[in-house]
């Protein structure tokens, strides 16, 4: 495992920079125009490690997938209903996303599939999705503990299911919607609590049928997702915008470092991605957007974000589907304010790549920060805006296989005294191949 040092910042970060297409939407907009019938372009595509096992498995389903000359990806769909069975297994490689949401594409088709993964994959929980696809009519055997390596059987044709998620999760959601997709009937899925909406907006685009209706639950109003199947998925031109969650680690930078003022060029700001940006500004940070429109069916803005001393805060609990994968970069940011952040019903934290509240309570520690790990959430005592420390001579971070913690923890080292050393900067390239480069770049540019 090659160890990198991020040394600290020798200039403020300033100038314009674009961050790479939104994971999330790059493995629905691959899979959607892998079902659909004819020619779909894809551009902006995120080219990480995570986004490109998706697209080896829709080849292997049947679709034809390849990157054009300018960096336009070109999917001629295999067509919903005419997925083949895989020559081999699929190796999922680091990536959740790609497994859960591929199981609900299987379970409704009459083939087999055997789906592997890397260590940090291979322990993340998949009975959460085997539940409602077994109800539907799958047969599924995981390994112990329902994990990778799992086979699966899809059932043809499957049954539409009412299901109601429980945990917030939209690869749950969108695995069960998949499924629903060549099933007959309406397949429902209600969710209590708002997670990320691509699914639902991109398959609109591919031209599915979806209802999505509130419904008054027992702890307020719901969401209920219908989607009609058997659907016909016409060949859609996507462009994908900004990766909110990339542009995270560039916004605590930028927040952190002094006399940064940086621009971050088309950043996705889907609400139930953007709650990142809330929790900033409750603690202080300036960050403006302008020119807001839409790109793909999402709401986009130009990003400006200027150094500013934070304060500590308590982070509403509410907000964390809309900023799931933020919370290693907002302890970051936290780690550096004046004050106590507290953060709380972090549960979903212990099961992402690594268990996040151990890796960042363990990480930000030996950079030299004041953290106490609860069950669900860390309280951390920031240090009024000083460096870091940065982690002792010989010792390193452990990023835990876990793309986010590592860049999370280049961006404290930024902030630091000593440096931060990372054990492995590799996972990176699991979402966002040109990280350190970028880092590089923006603490270079000329000011705005
Ligand atoms: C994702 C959903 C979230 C998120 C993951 C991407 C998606 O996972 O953490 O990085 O693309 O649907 P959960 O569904 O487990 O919350």
């Amino acid at each position: 495992m090659p160890a990198h040092t991020i040394h600290p910042a020798s200039a403020p970060l300033t100038g314009r920079i674009a961050v790479p297409g939104d994971k999330s939407i790059s493995h629905r907009a691959l899979m959607f125009a892998g079902l659909a019938v004819g020619r779909s372009t894809i551009s902006g595509l995120l080219e990480g490690e995570d986004v490109l096992a998706t697209a080896a498995a829709m080849r292997a389903f049947g679709a034809h997938v390849e990157r054009g000359d300018e960096g336009t990806w070109i999917v001629e769909g295999a067509g919903l209903g005419s997925l083949l069975d895989p020559a081999g297994a699929l190796d999922m490689g680091n990536s959740g996303t790609s497994t859960r949401l591929l199981m609900g594409l299987v379970a409704s088709h009459g083939i087999h599939a055997t789906f592997i993964g890397d260590a940090s994959l291979s322990r993340r929980p998949m009975e959460r999705v085997m539940t409602p696809l077994a109800r539907m009519g799958a047969d599924i055997s995981a390994s112990p503990g329902g994990t990778l390596p799992l086979m699966m059987r899809g059932a043809l044709p499957a049954v539409p299911i009412r299901y109601r998620l429980p945990v917030p999760s939209a690869q749950v959601k969108s695995a069960v919607l998949l499924a629903g997709l060549n099933t007959p009937g309406i397949t429902q899925v209600i969710e209590p609590v708002a997670t990320r909406d691509h699914t639902e907006r991109m398959l609109e685009g591919f031209g599915a049928r979806l209802e999505i209706d509130e419904e008054d639950g027992a702890g307020g109003k719901e969401r209920v997702i219908g989607v009609h199947g058997e659907a016909d998925l016409a060949p859609l031109d996507v462009t994908v915008p900004g990766d909110p969650s990339a542009a995270a680690f560039f916004m605590v930078a930028a927040s952190i470092v002094p006399g940064s003022d940086l621009a971050i060029e088309n950043v996705g700001m889907n609400p139930t991605r953007a709650g990142l940006v809330e929790a900033l500004r409750a603690m202080g940070a300036d960050i403006t957007e302008t020119n807001p429109r839409e790109v793909g069916g999402e709401p986009v803005a130009d990003l400006r974000v200027r150094h500013a001393a934070l304060s500590g805060a308590d982070i509403d609990p509410a907000l964390a589907p809309a900023m799931i994968d933020e919370f290693p970069a907002l302890f970051v940011a936290a780690a550096f304010a004046q004050g106590t952040t507290t953060t709380a019903g972090l549960e979903e934290l212990r099961v992402k790549e690594s268990d996040r509240l151990a890796a960042m309570a363990a990480a930000l520690t030996l950079a030299g920060a004041r953290v106490t790990e609860r069950e669900d959430g860390l309280v951390i005592h920031g240090t009024g805006g000083d460096p870091l420390p940065g982690t002792p001579k010989g010792a390193a971070v452990a990023t835990r296989l876990d793309h986010r913690i590592a860049m999370s923890m280049a961006v404290a080292g930024l902030a630091s005294r000593e440096g931060v050393t990372l054990d492995d900067a590799a996972p990176i390239a699991t979402s966002f191949p040109g990280f350190m480069n970028l880092l590089e770049q923006a603490a270079l540019e000329t000011p705005l």
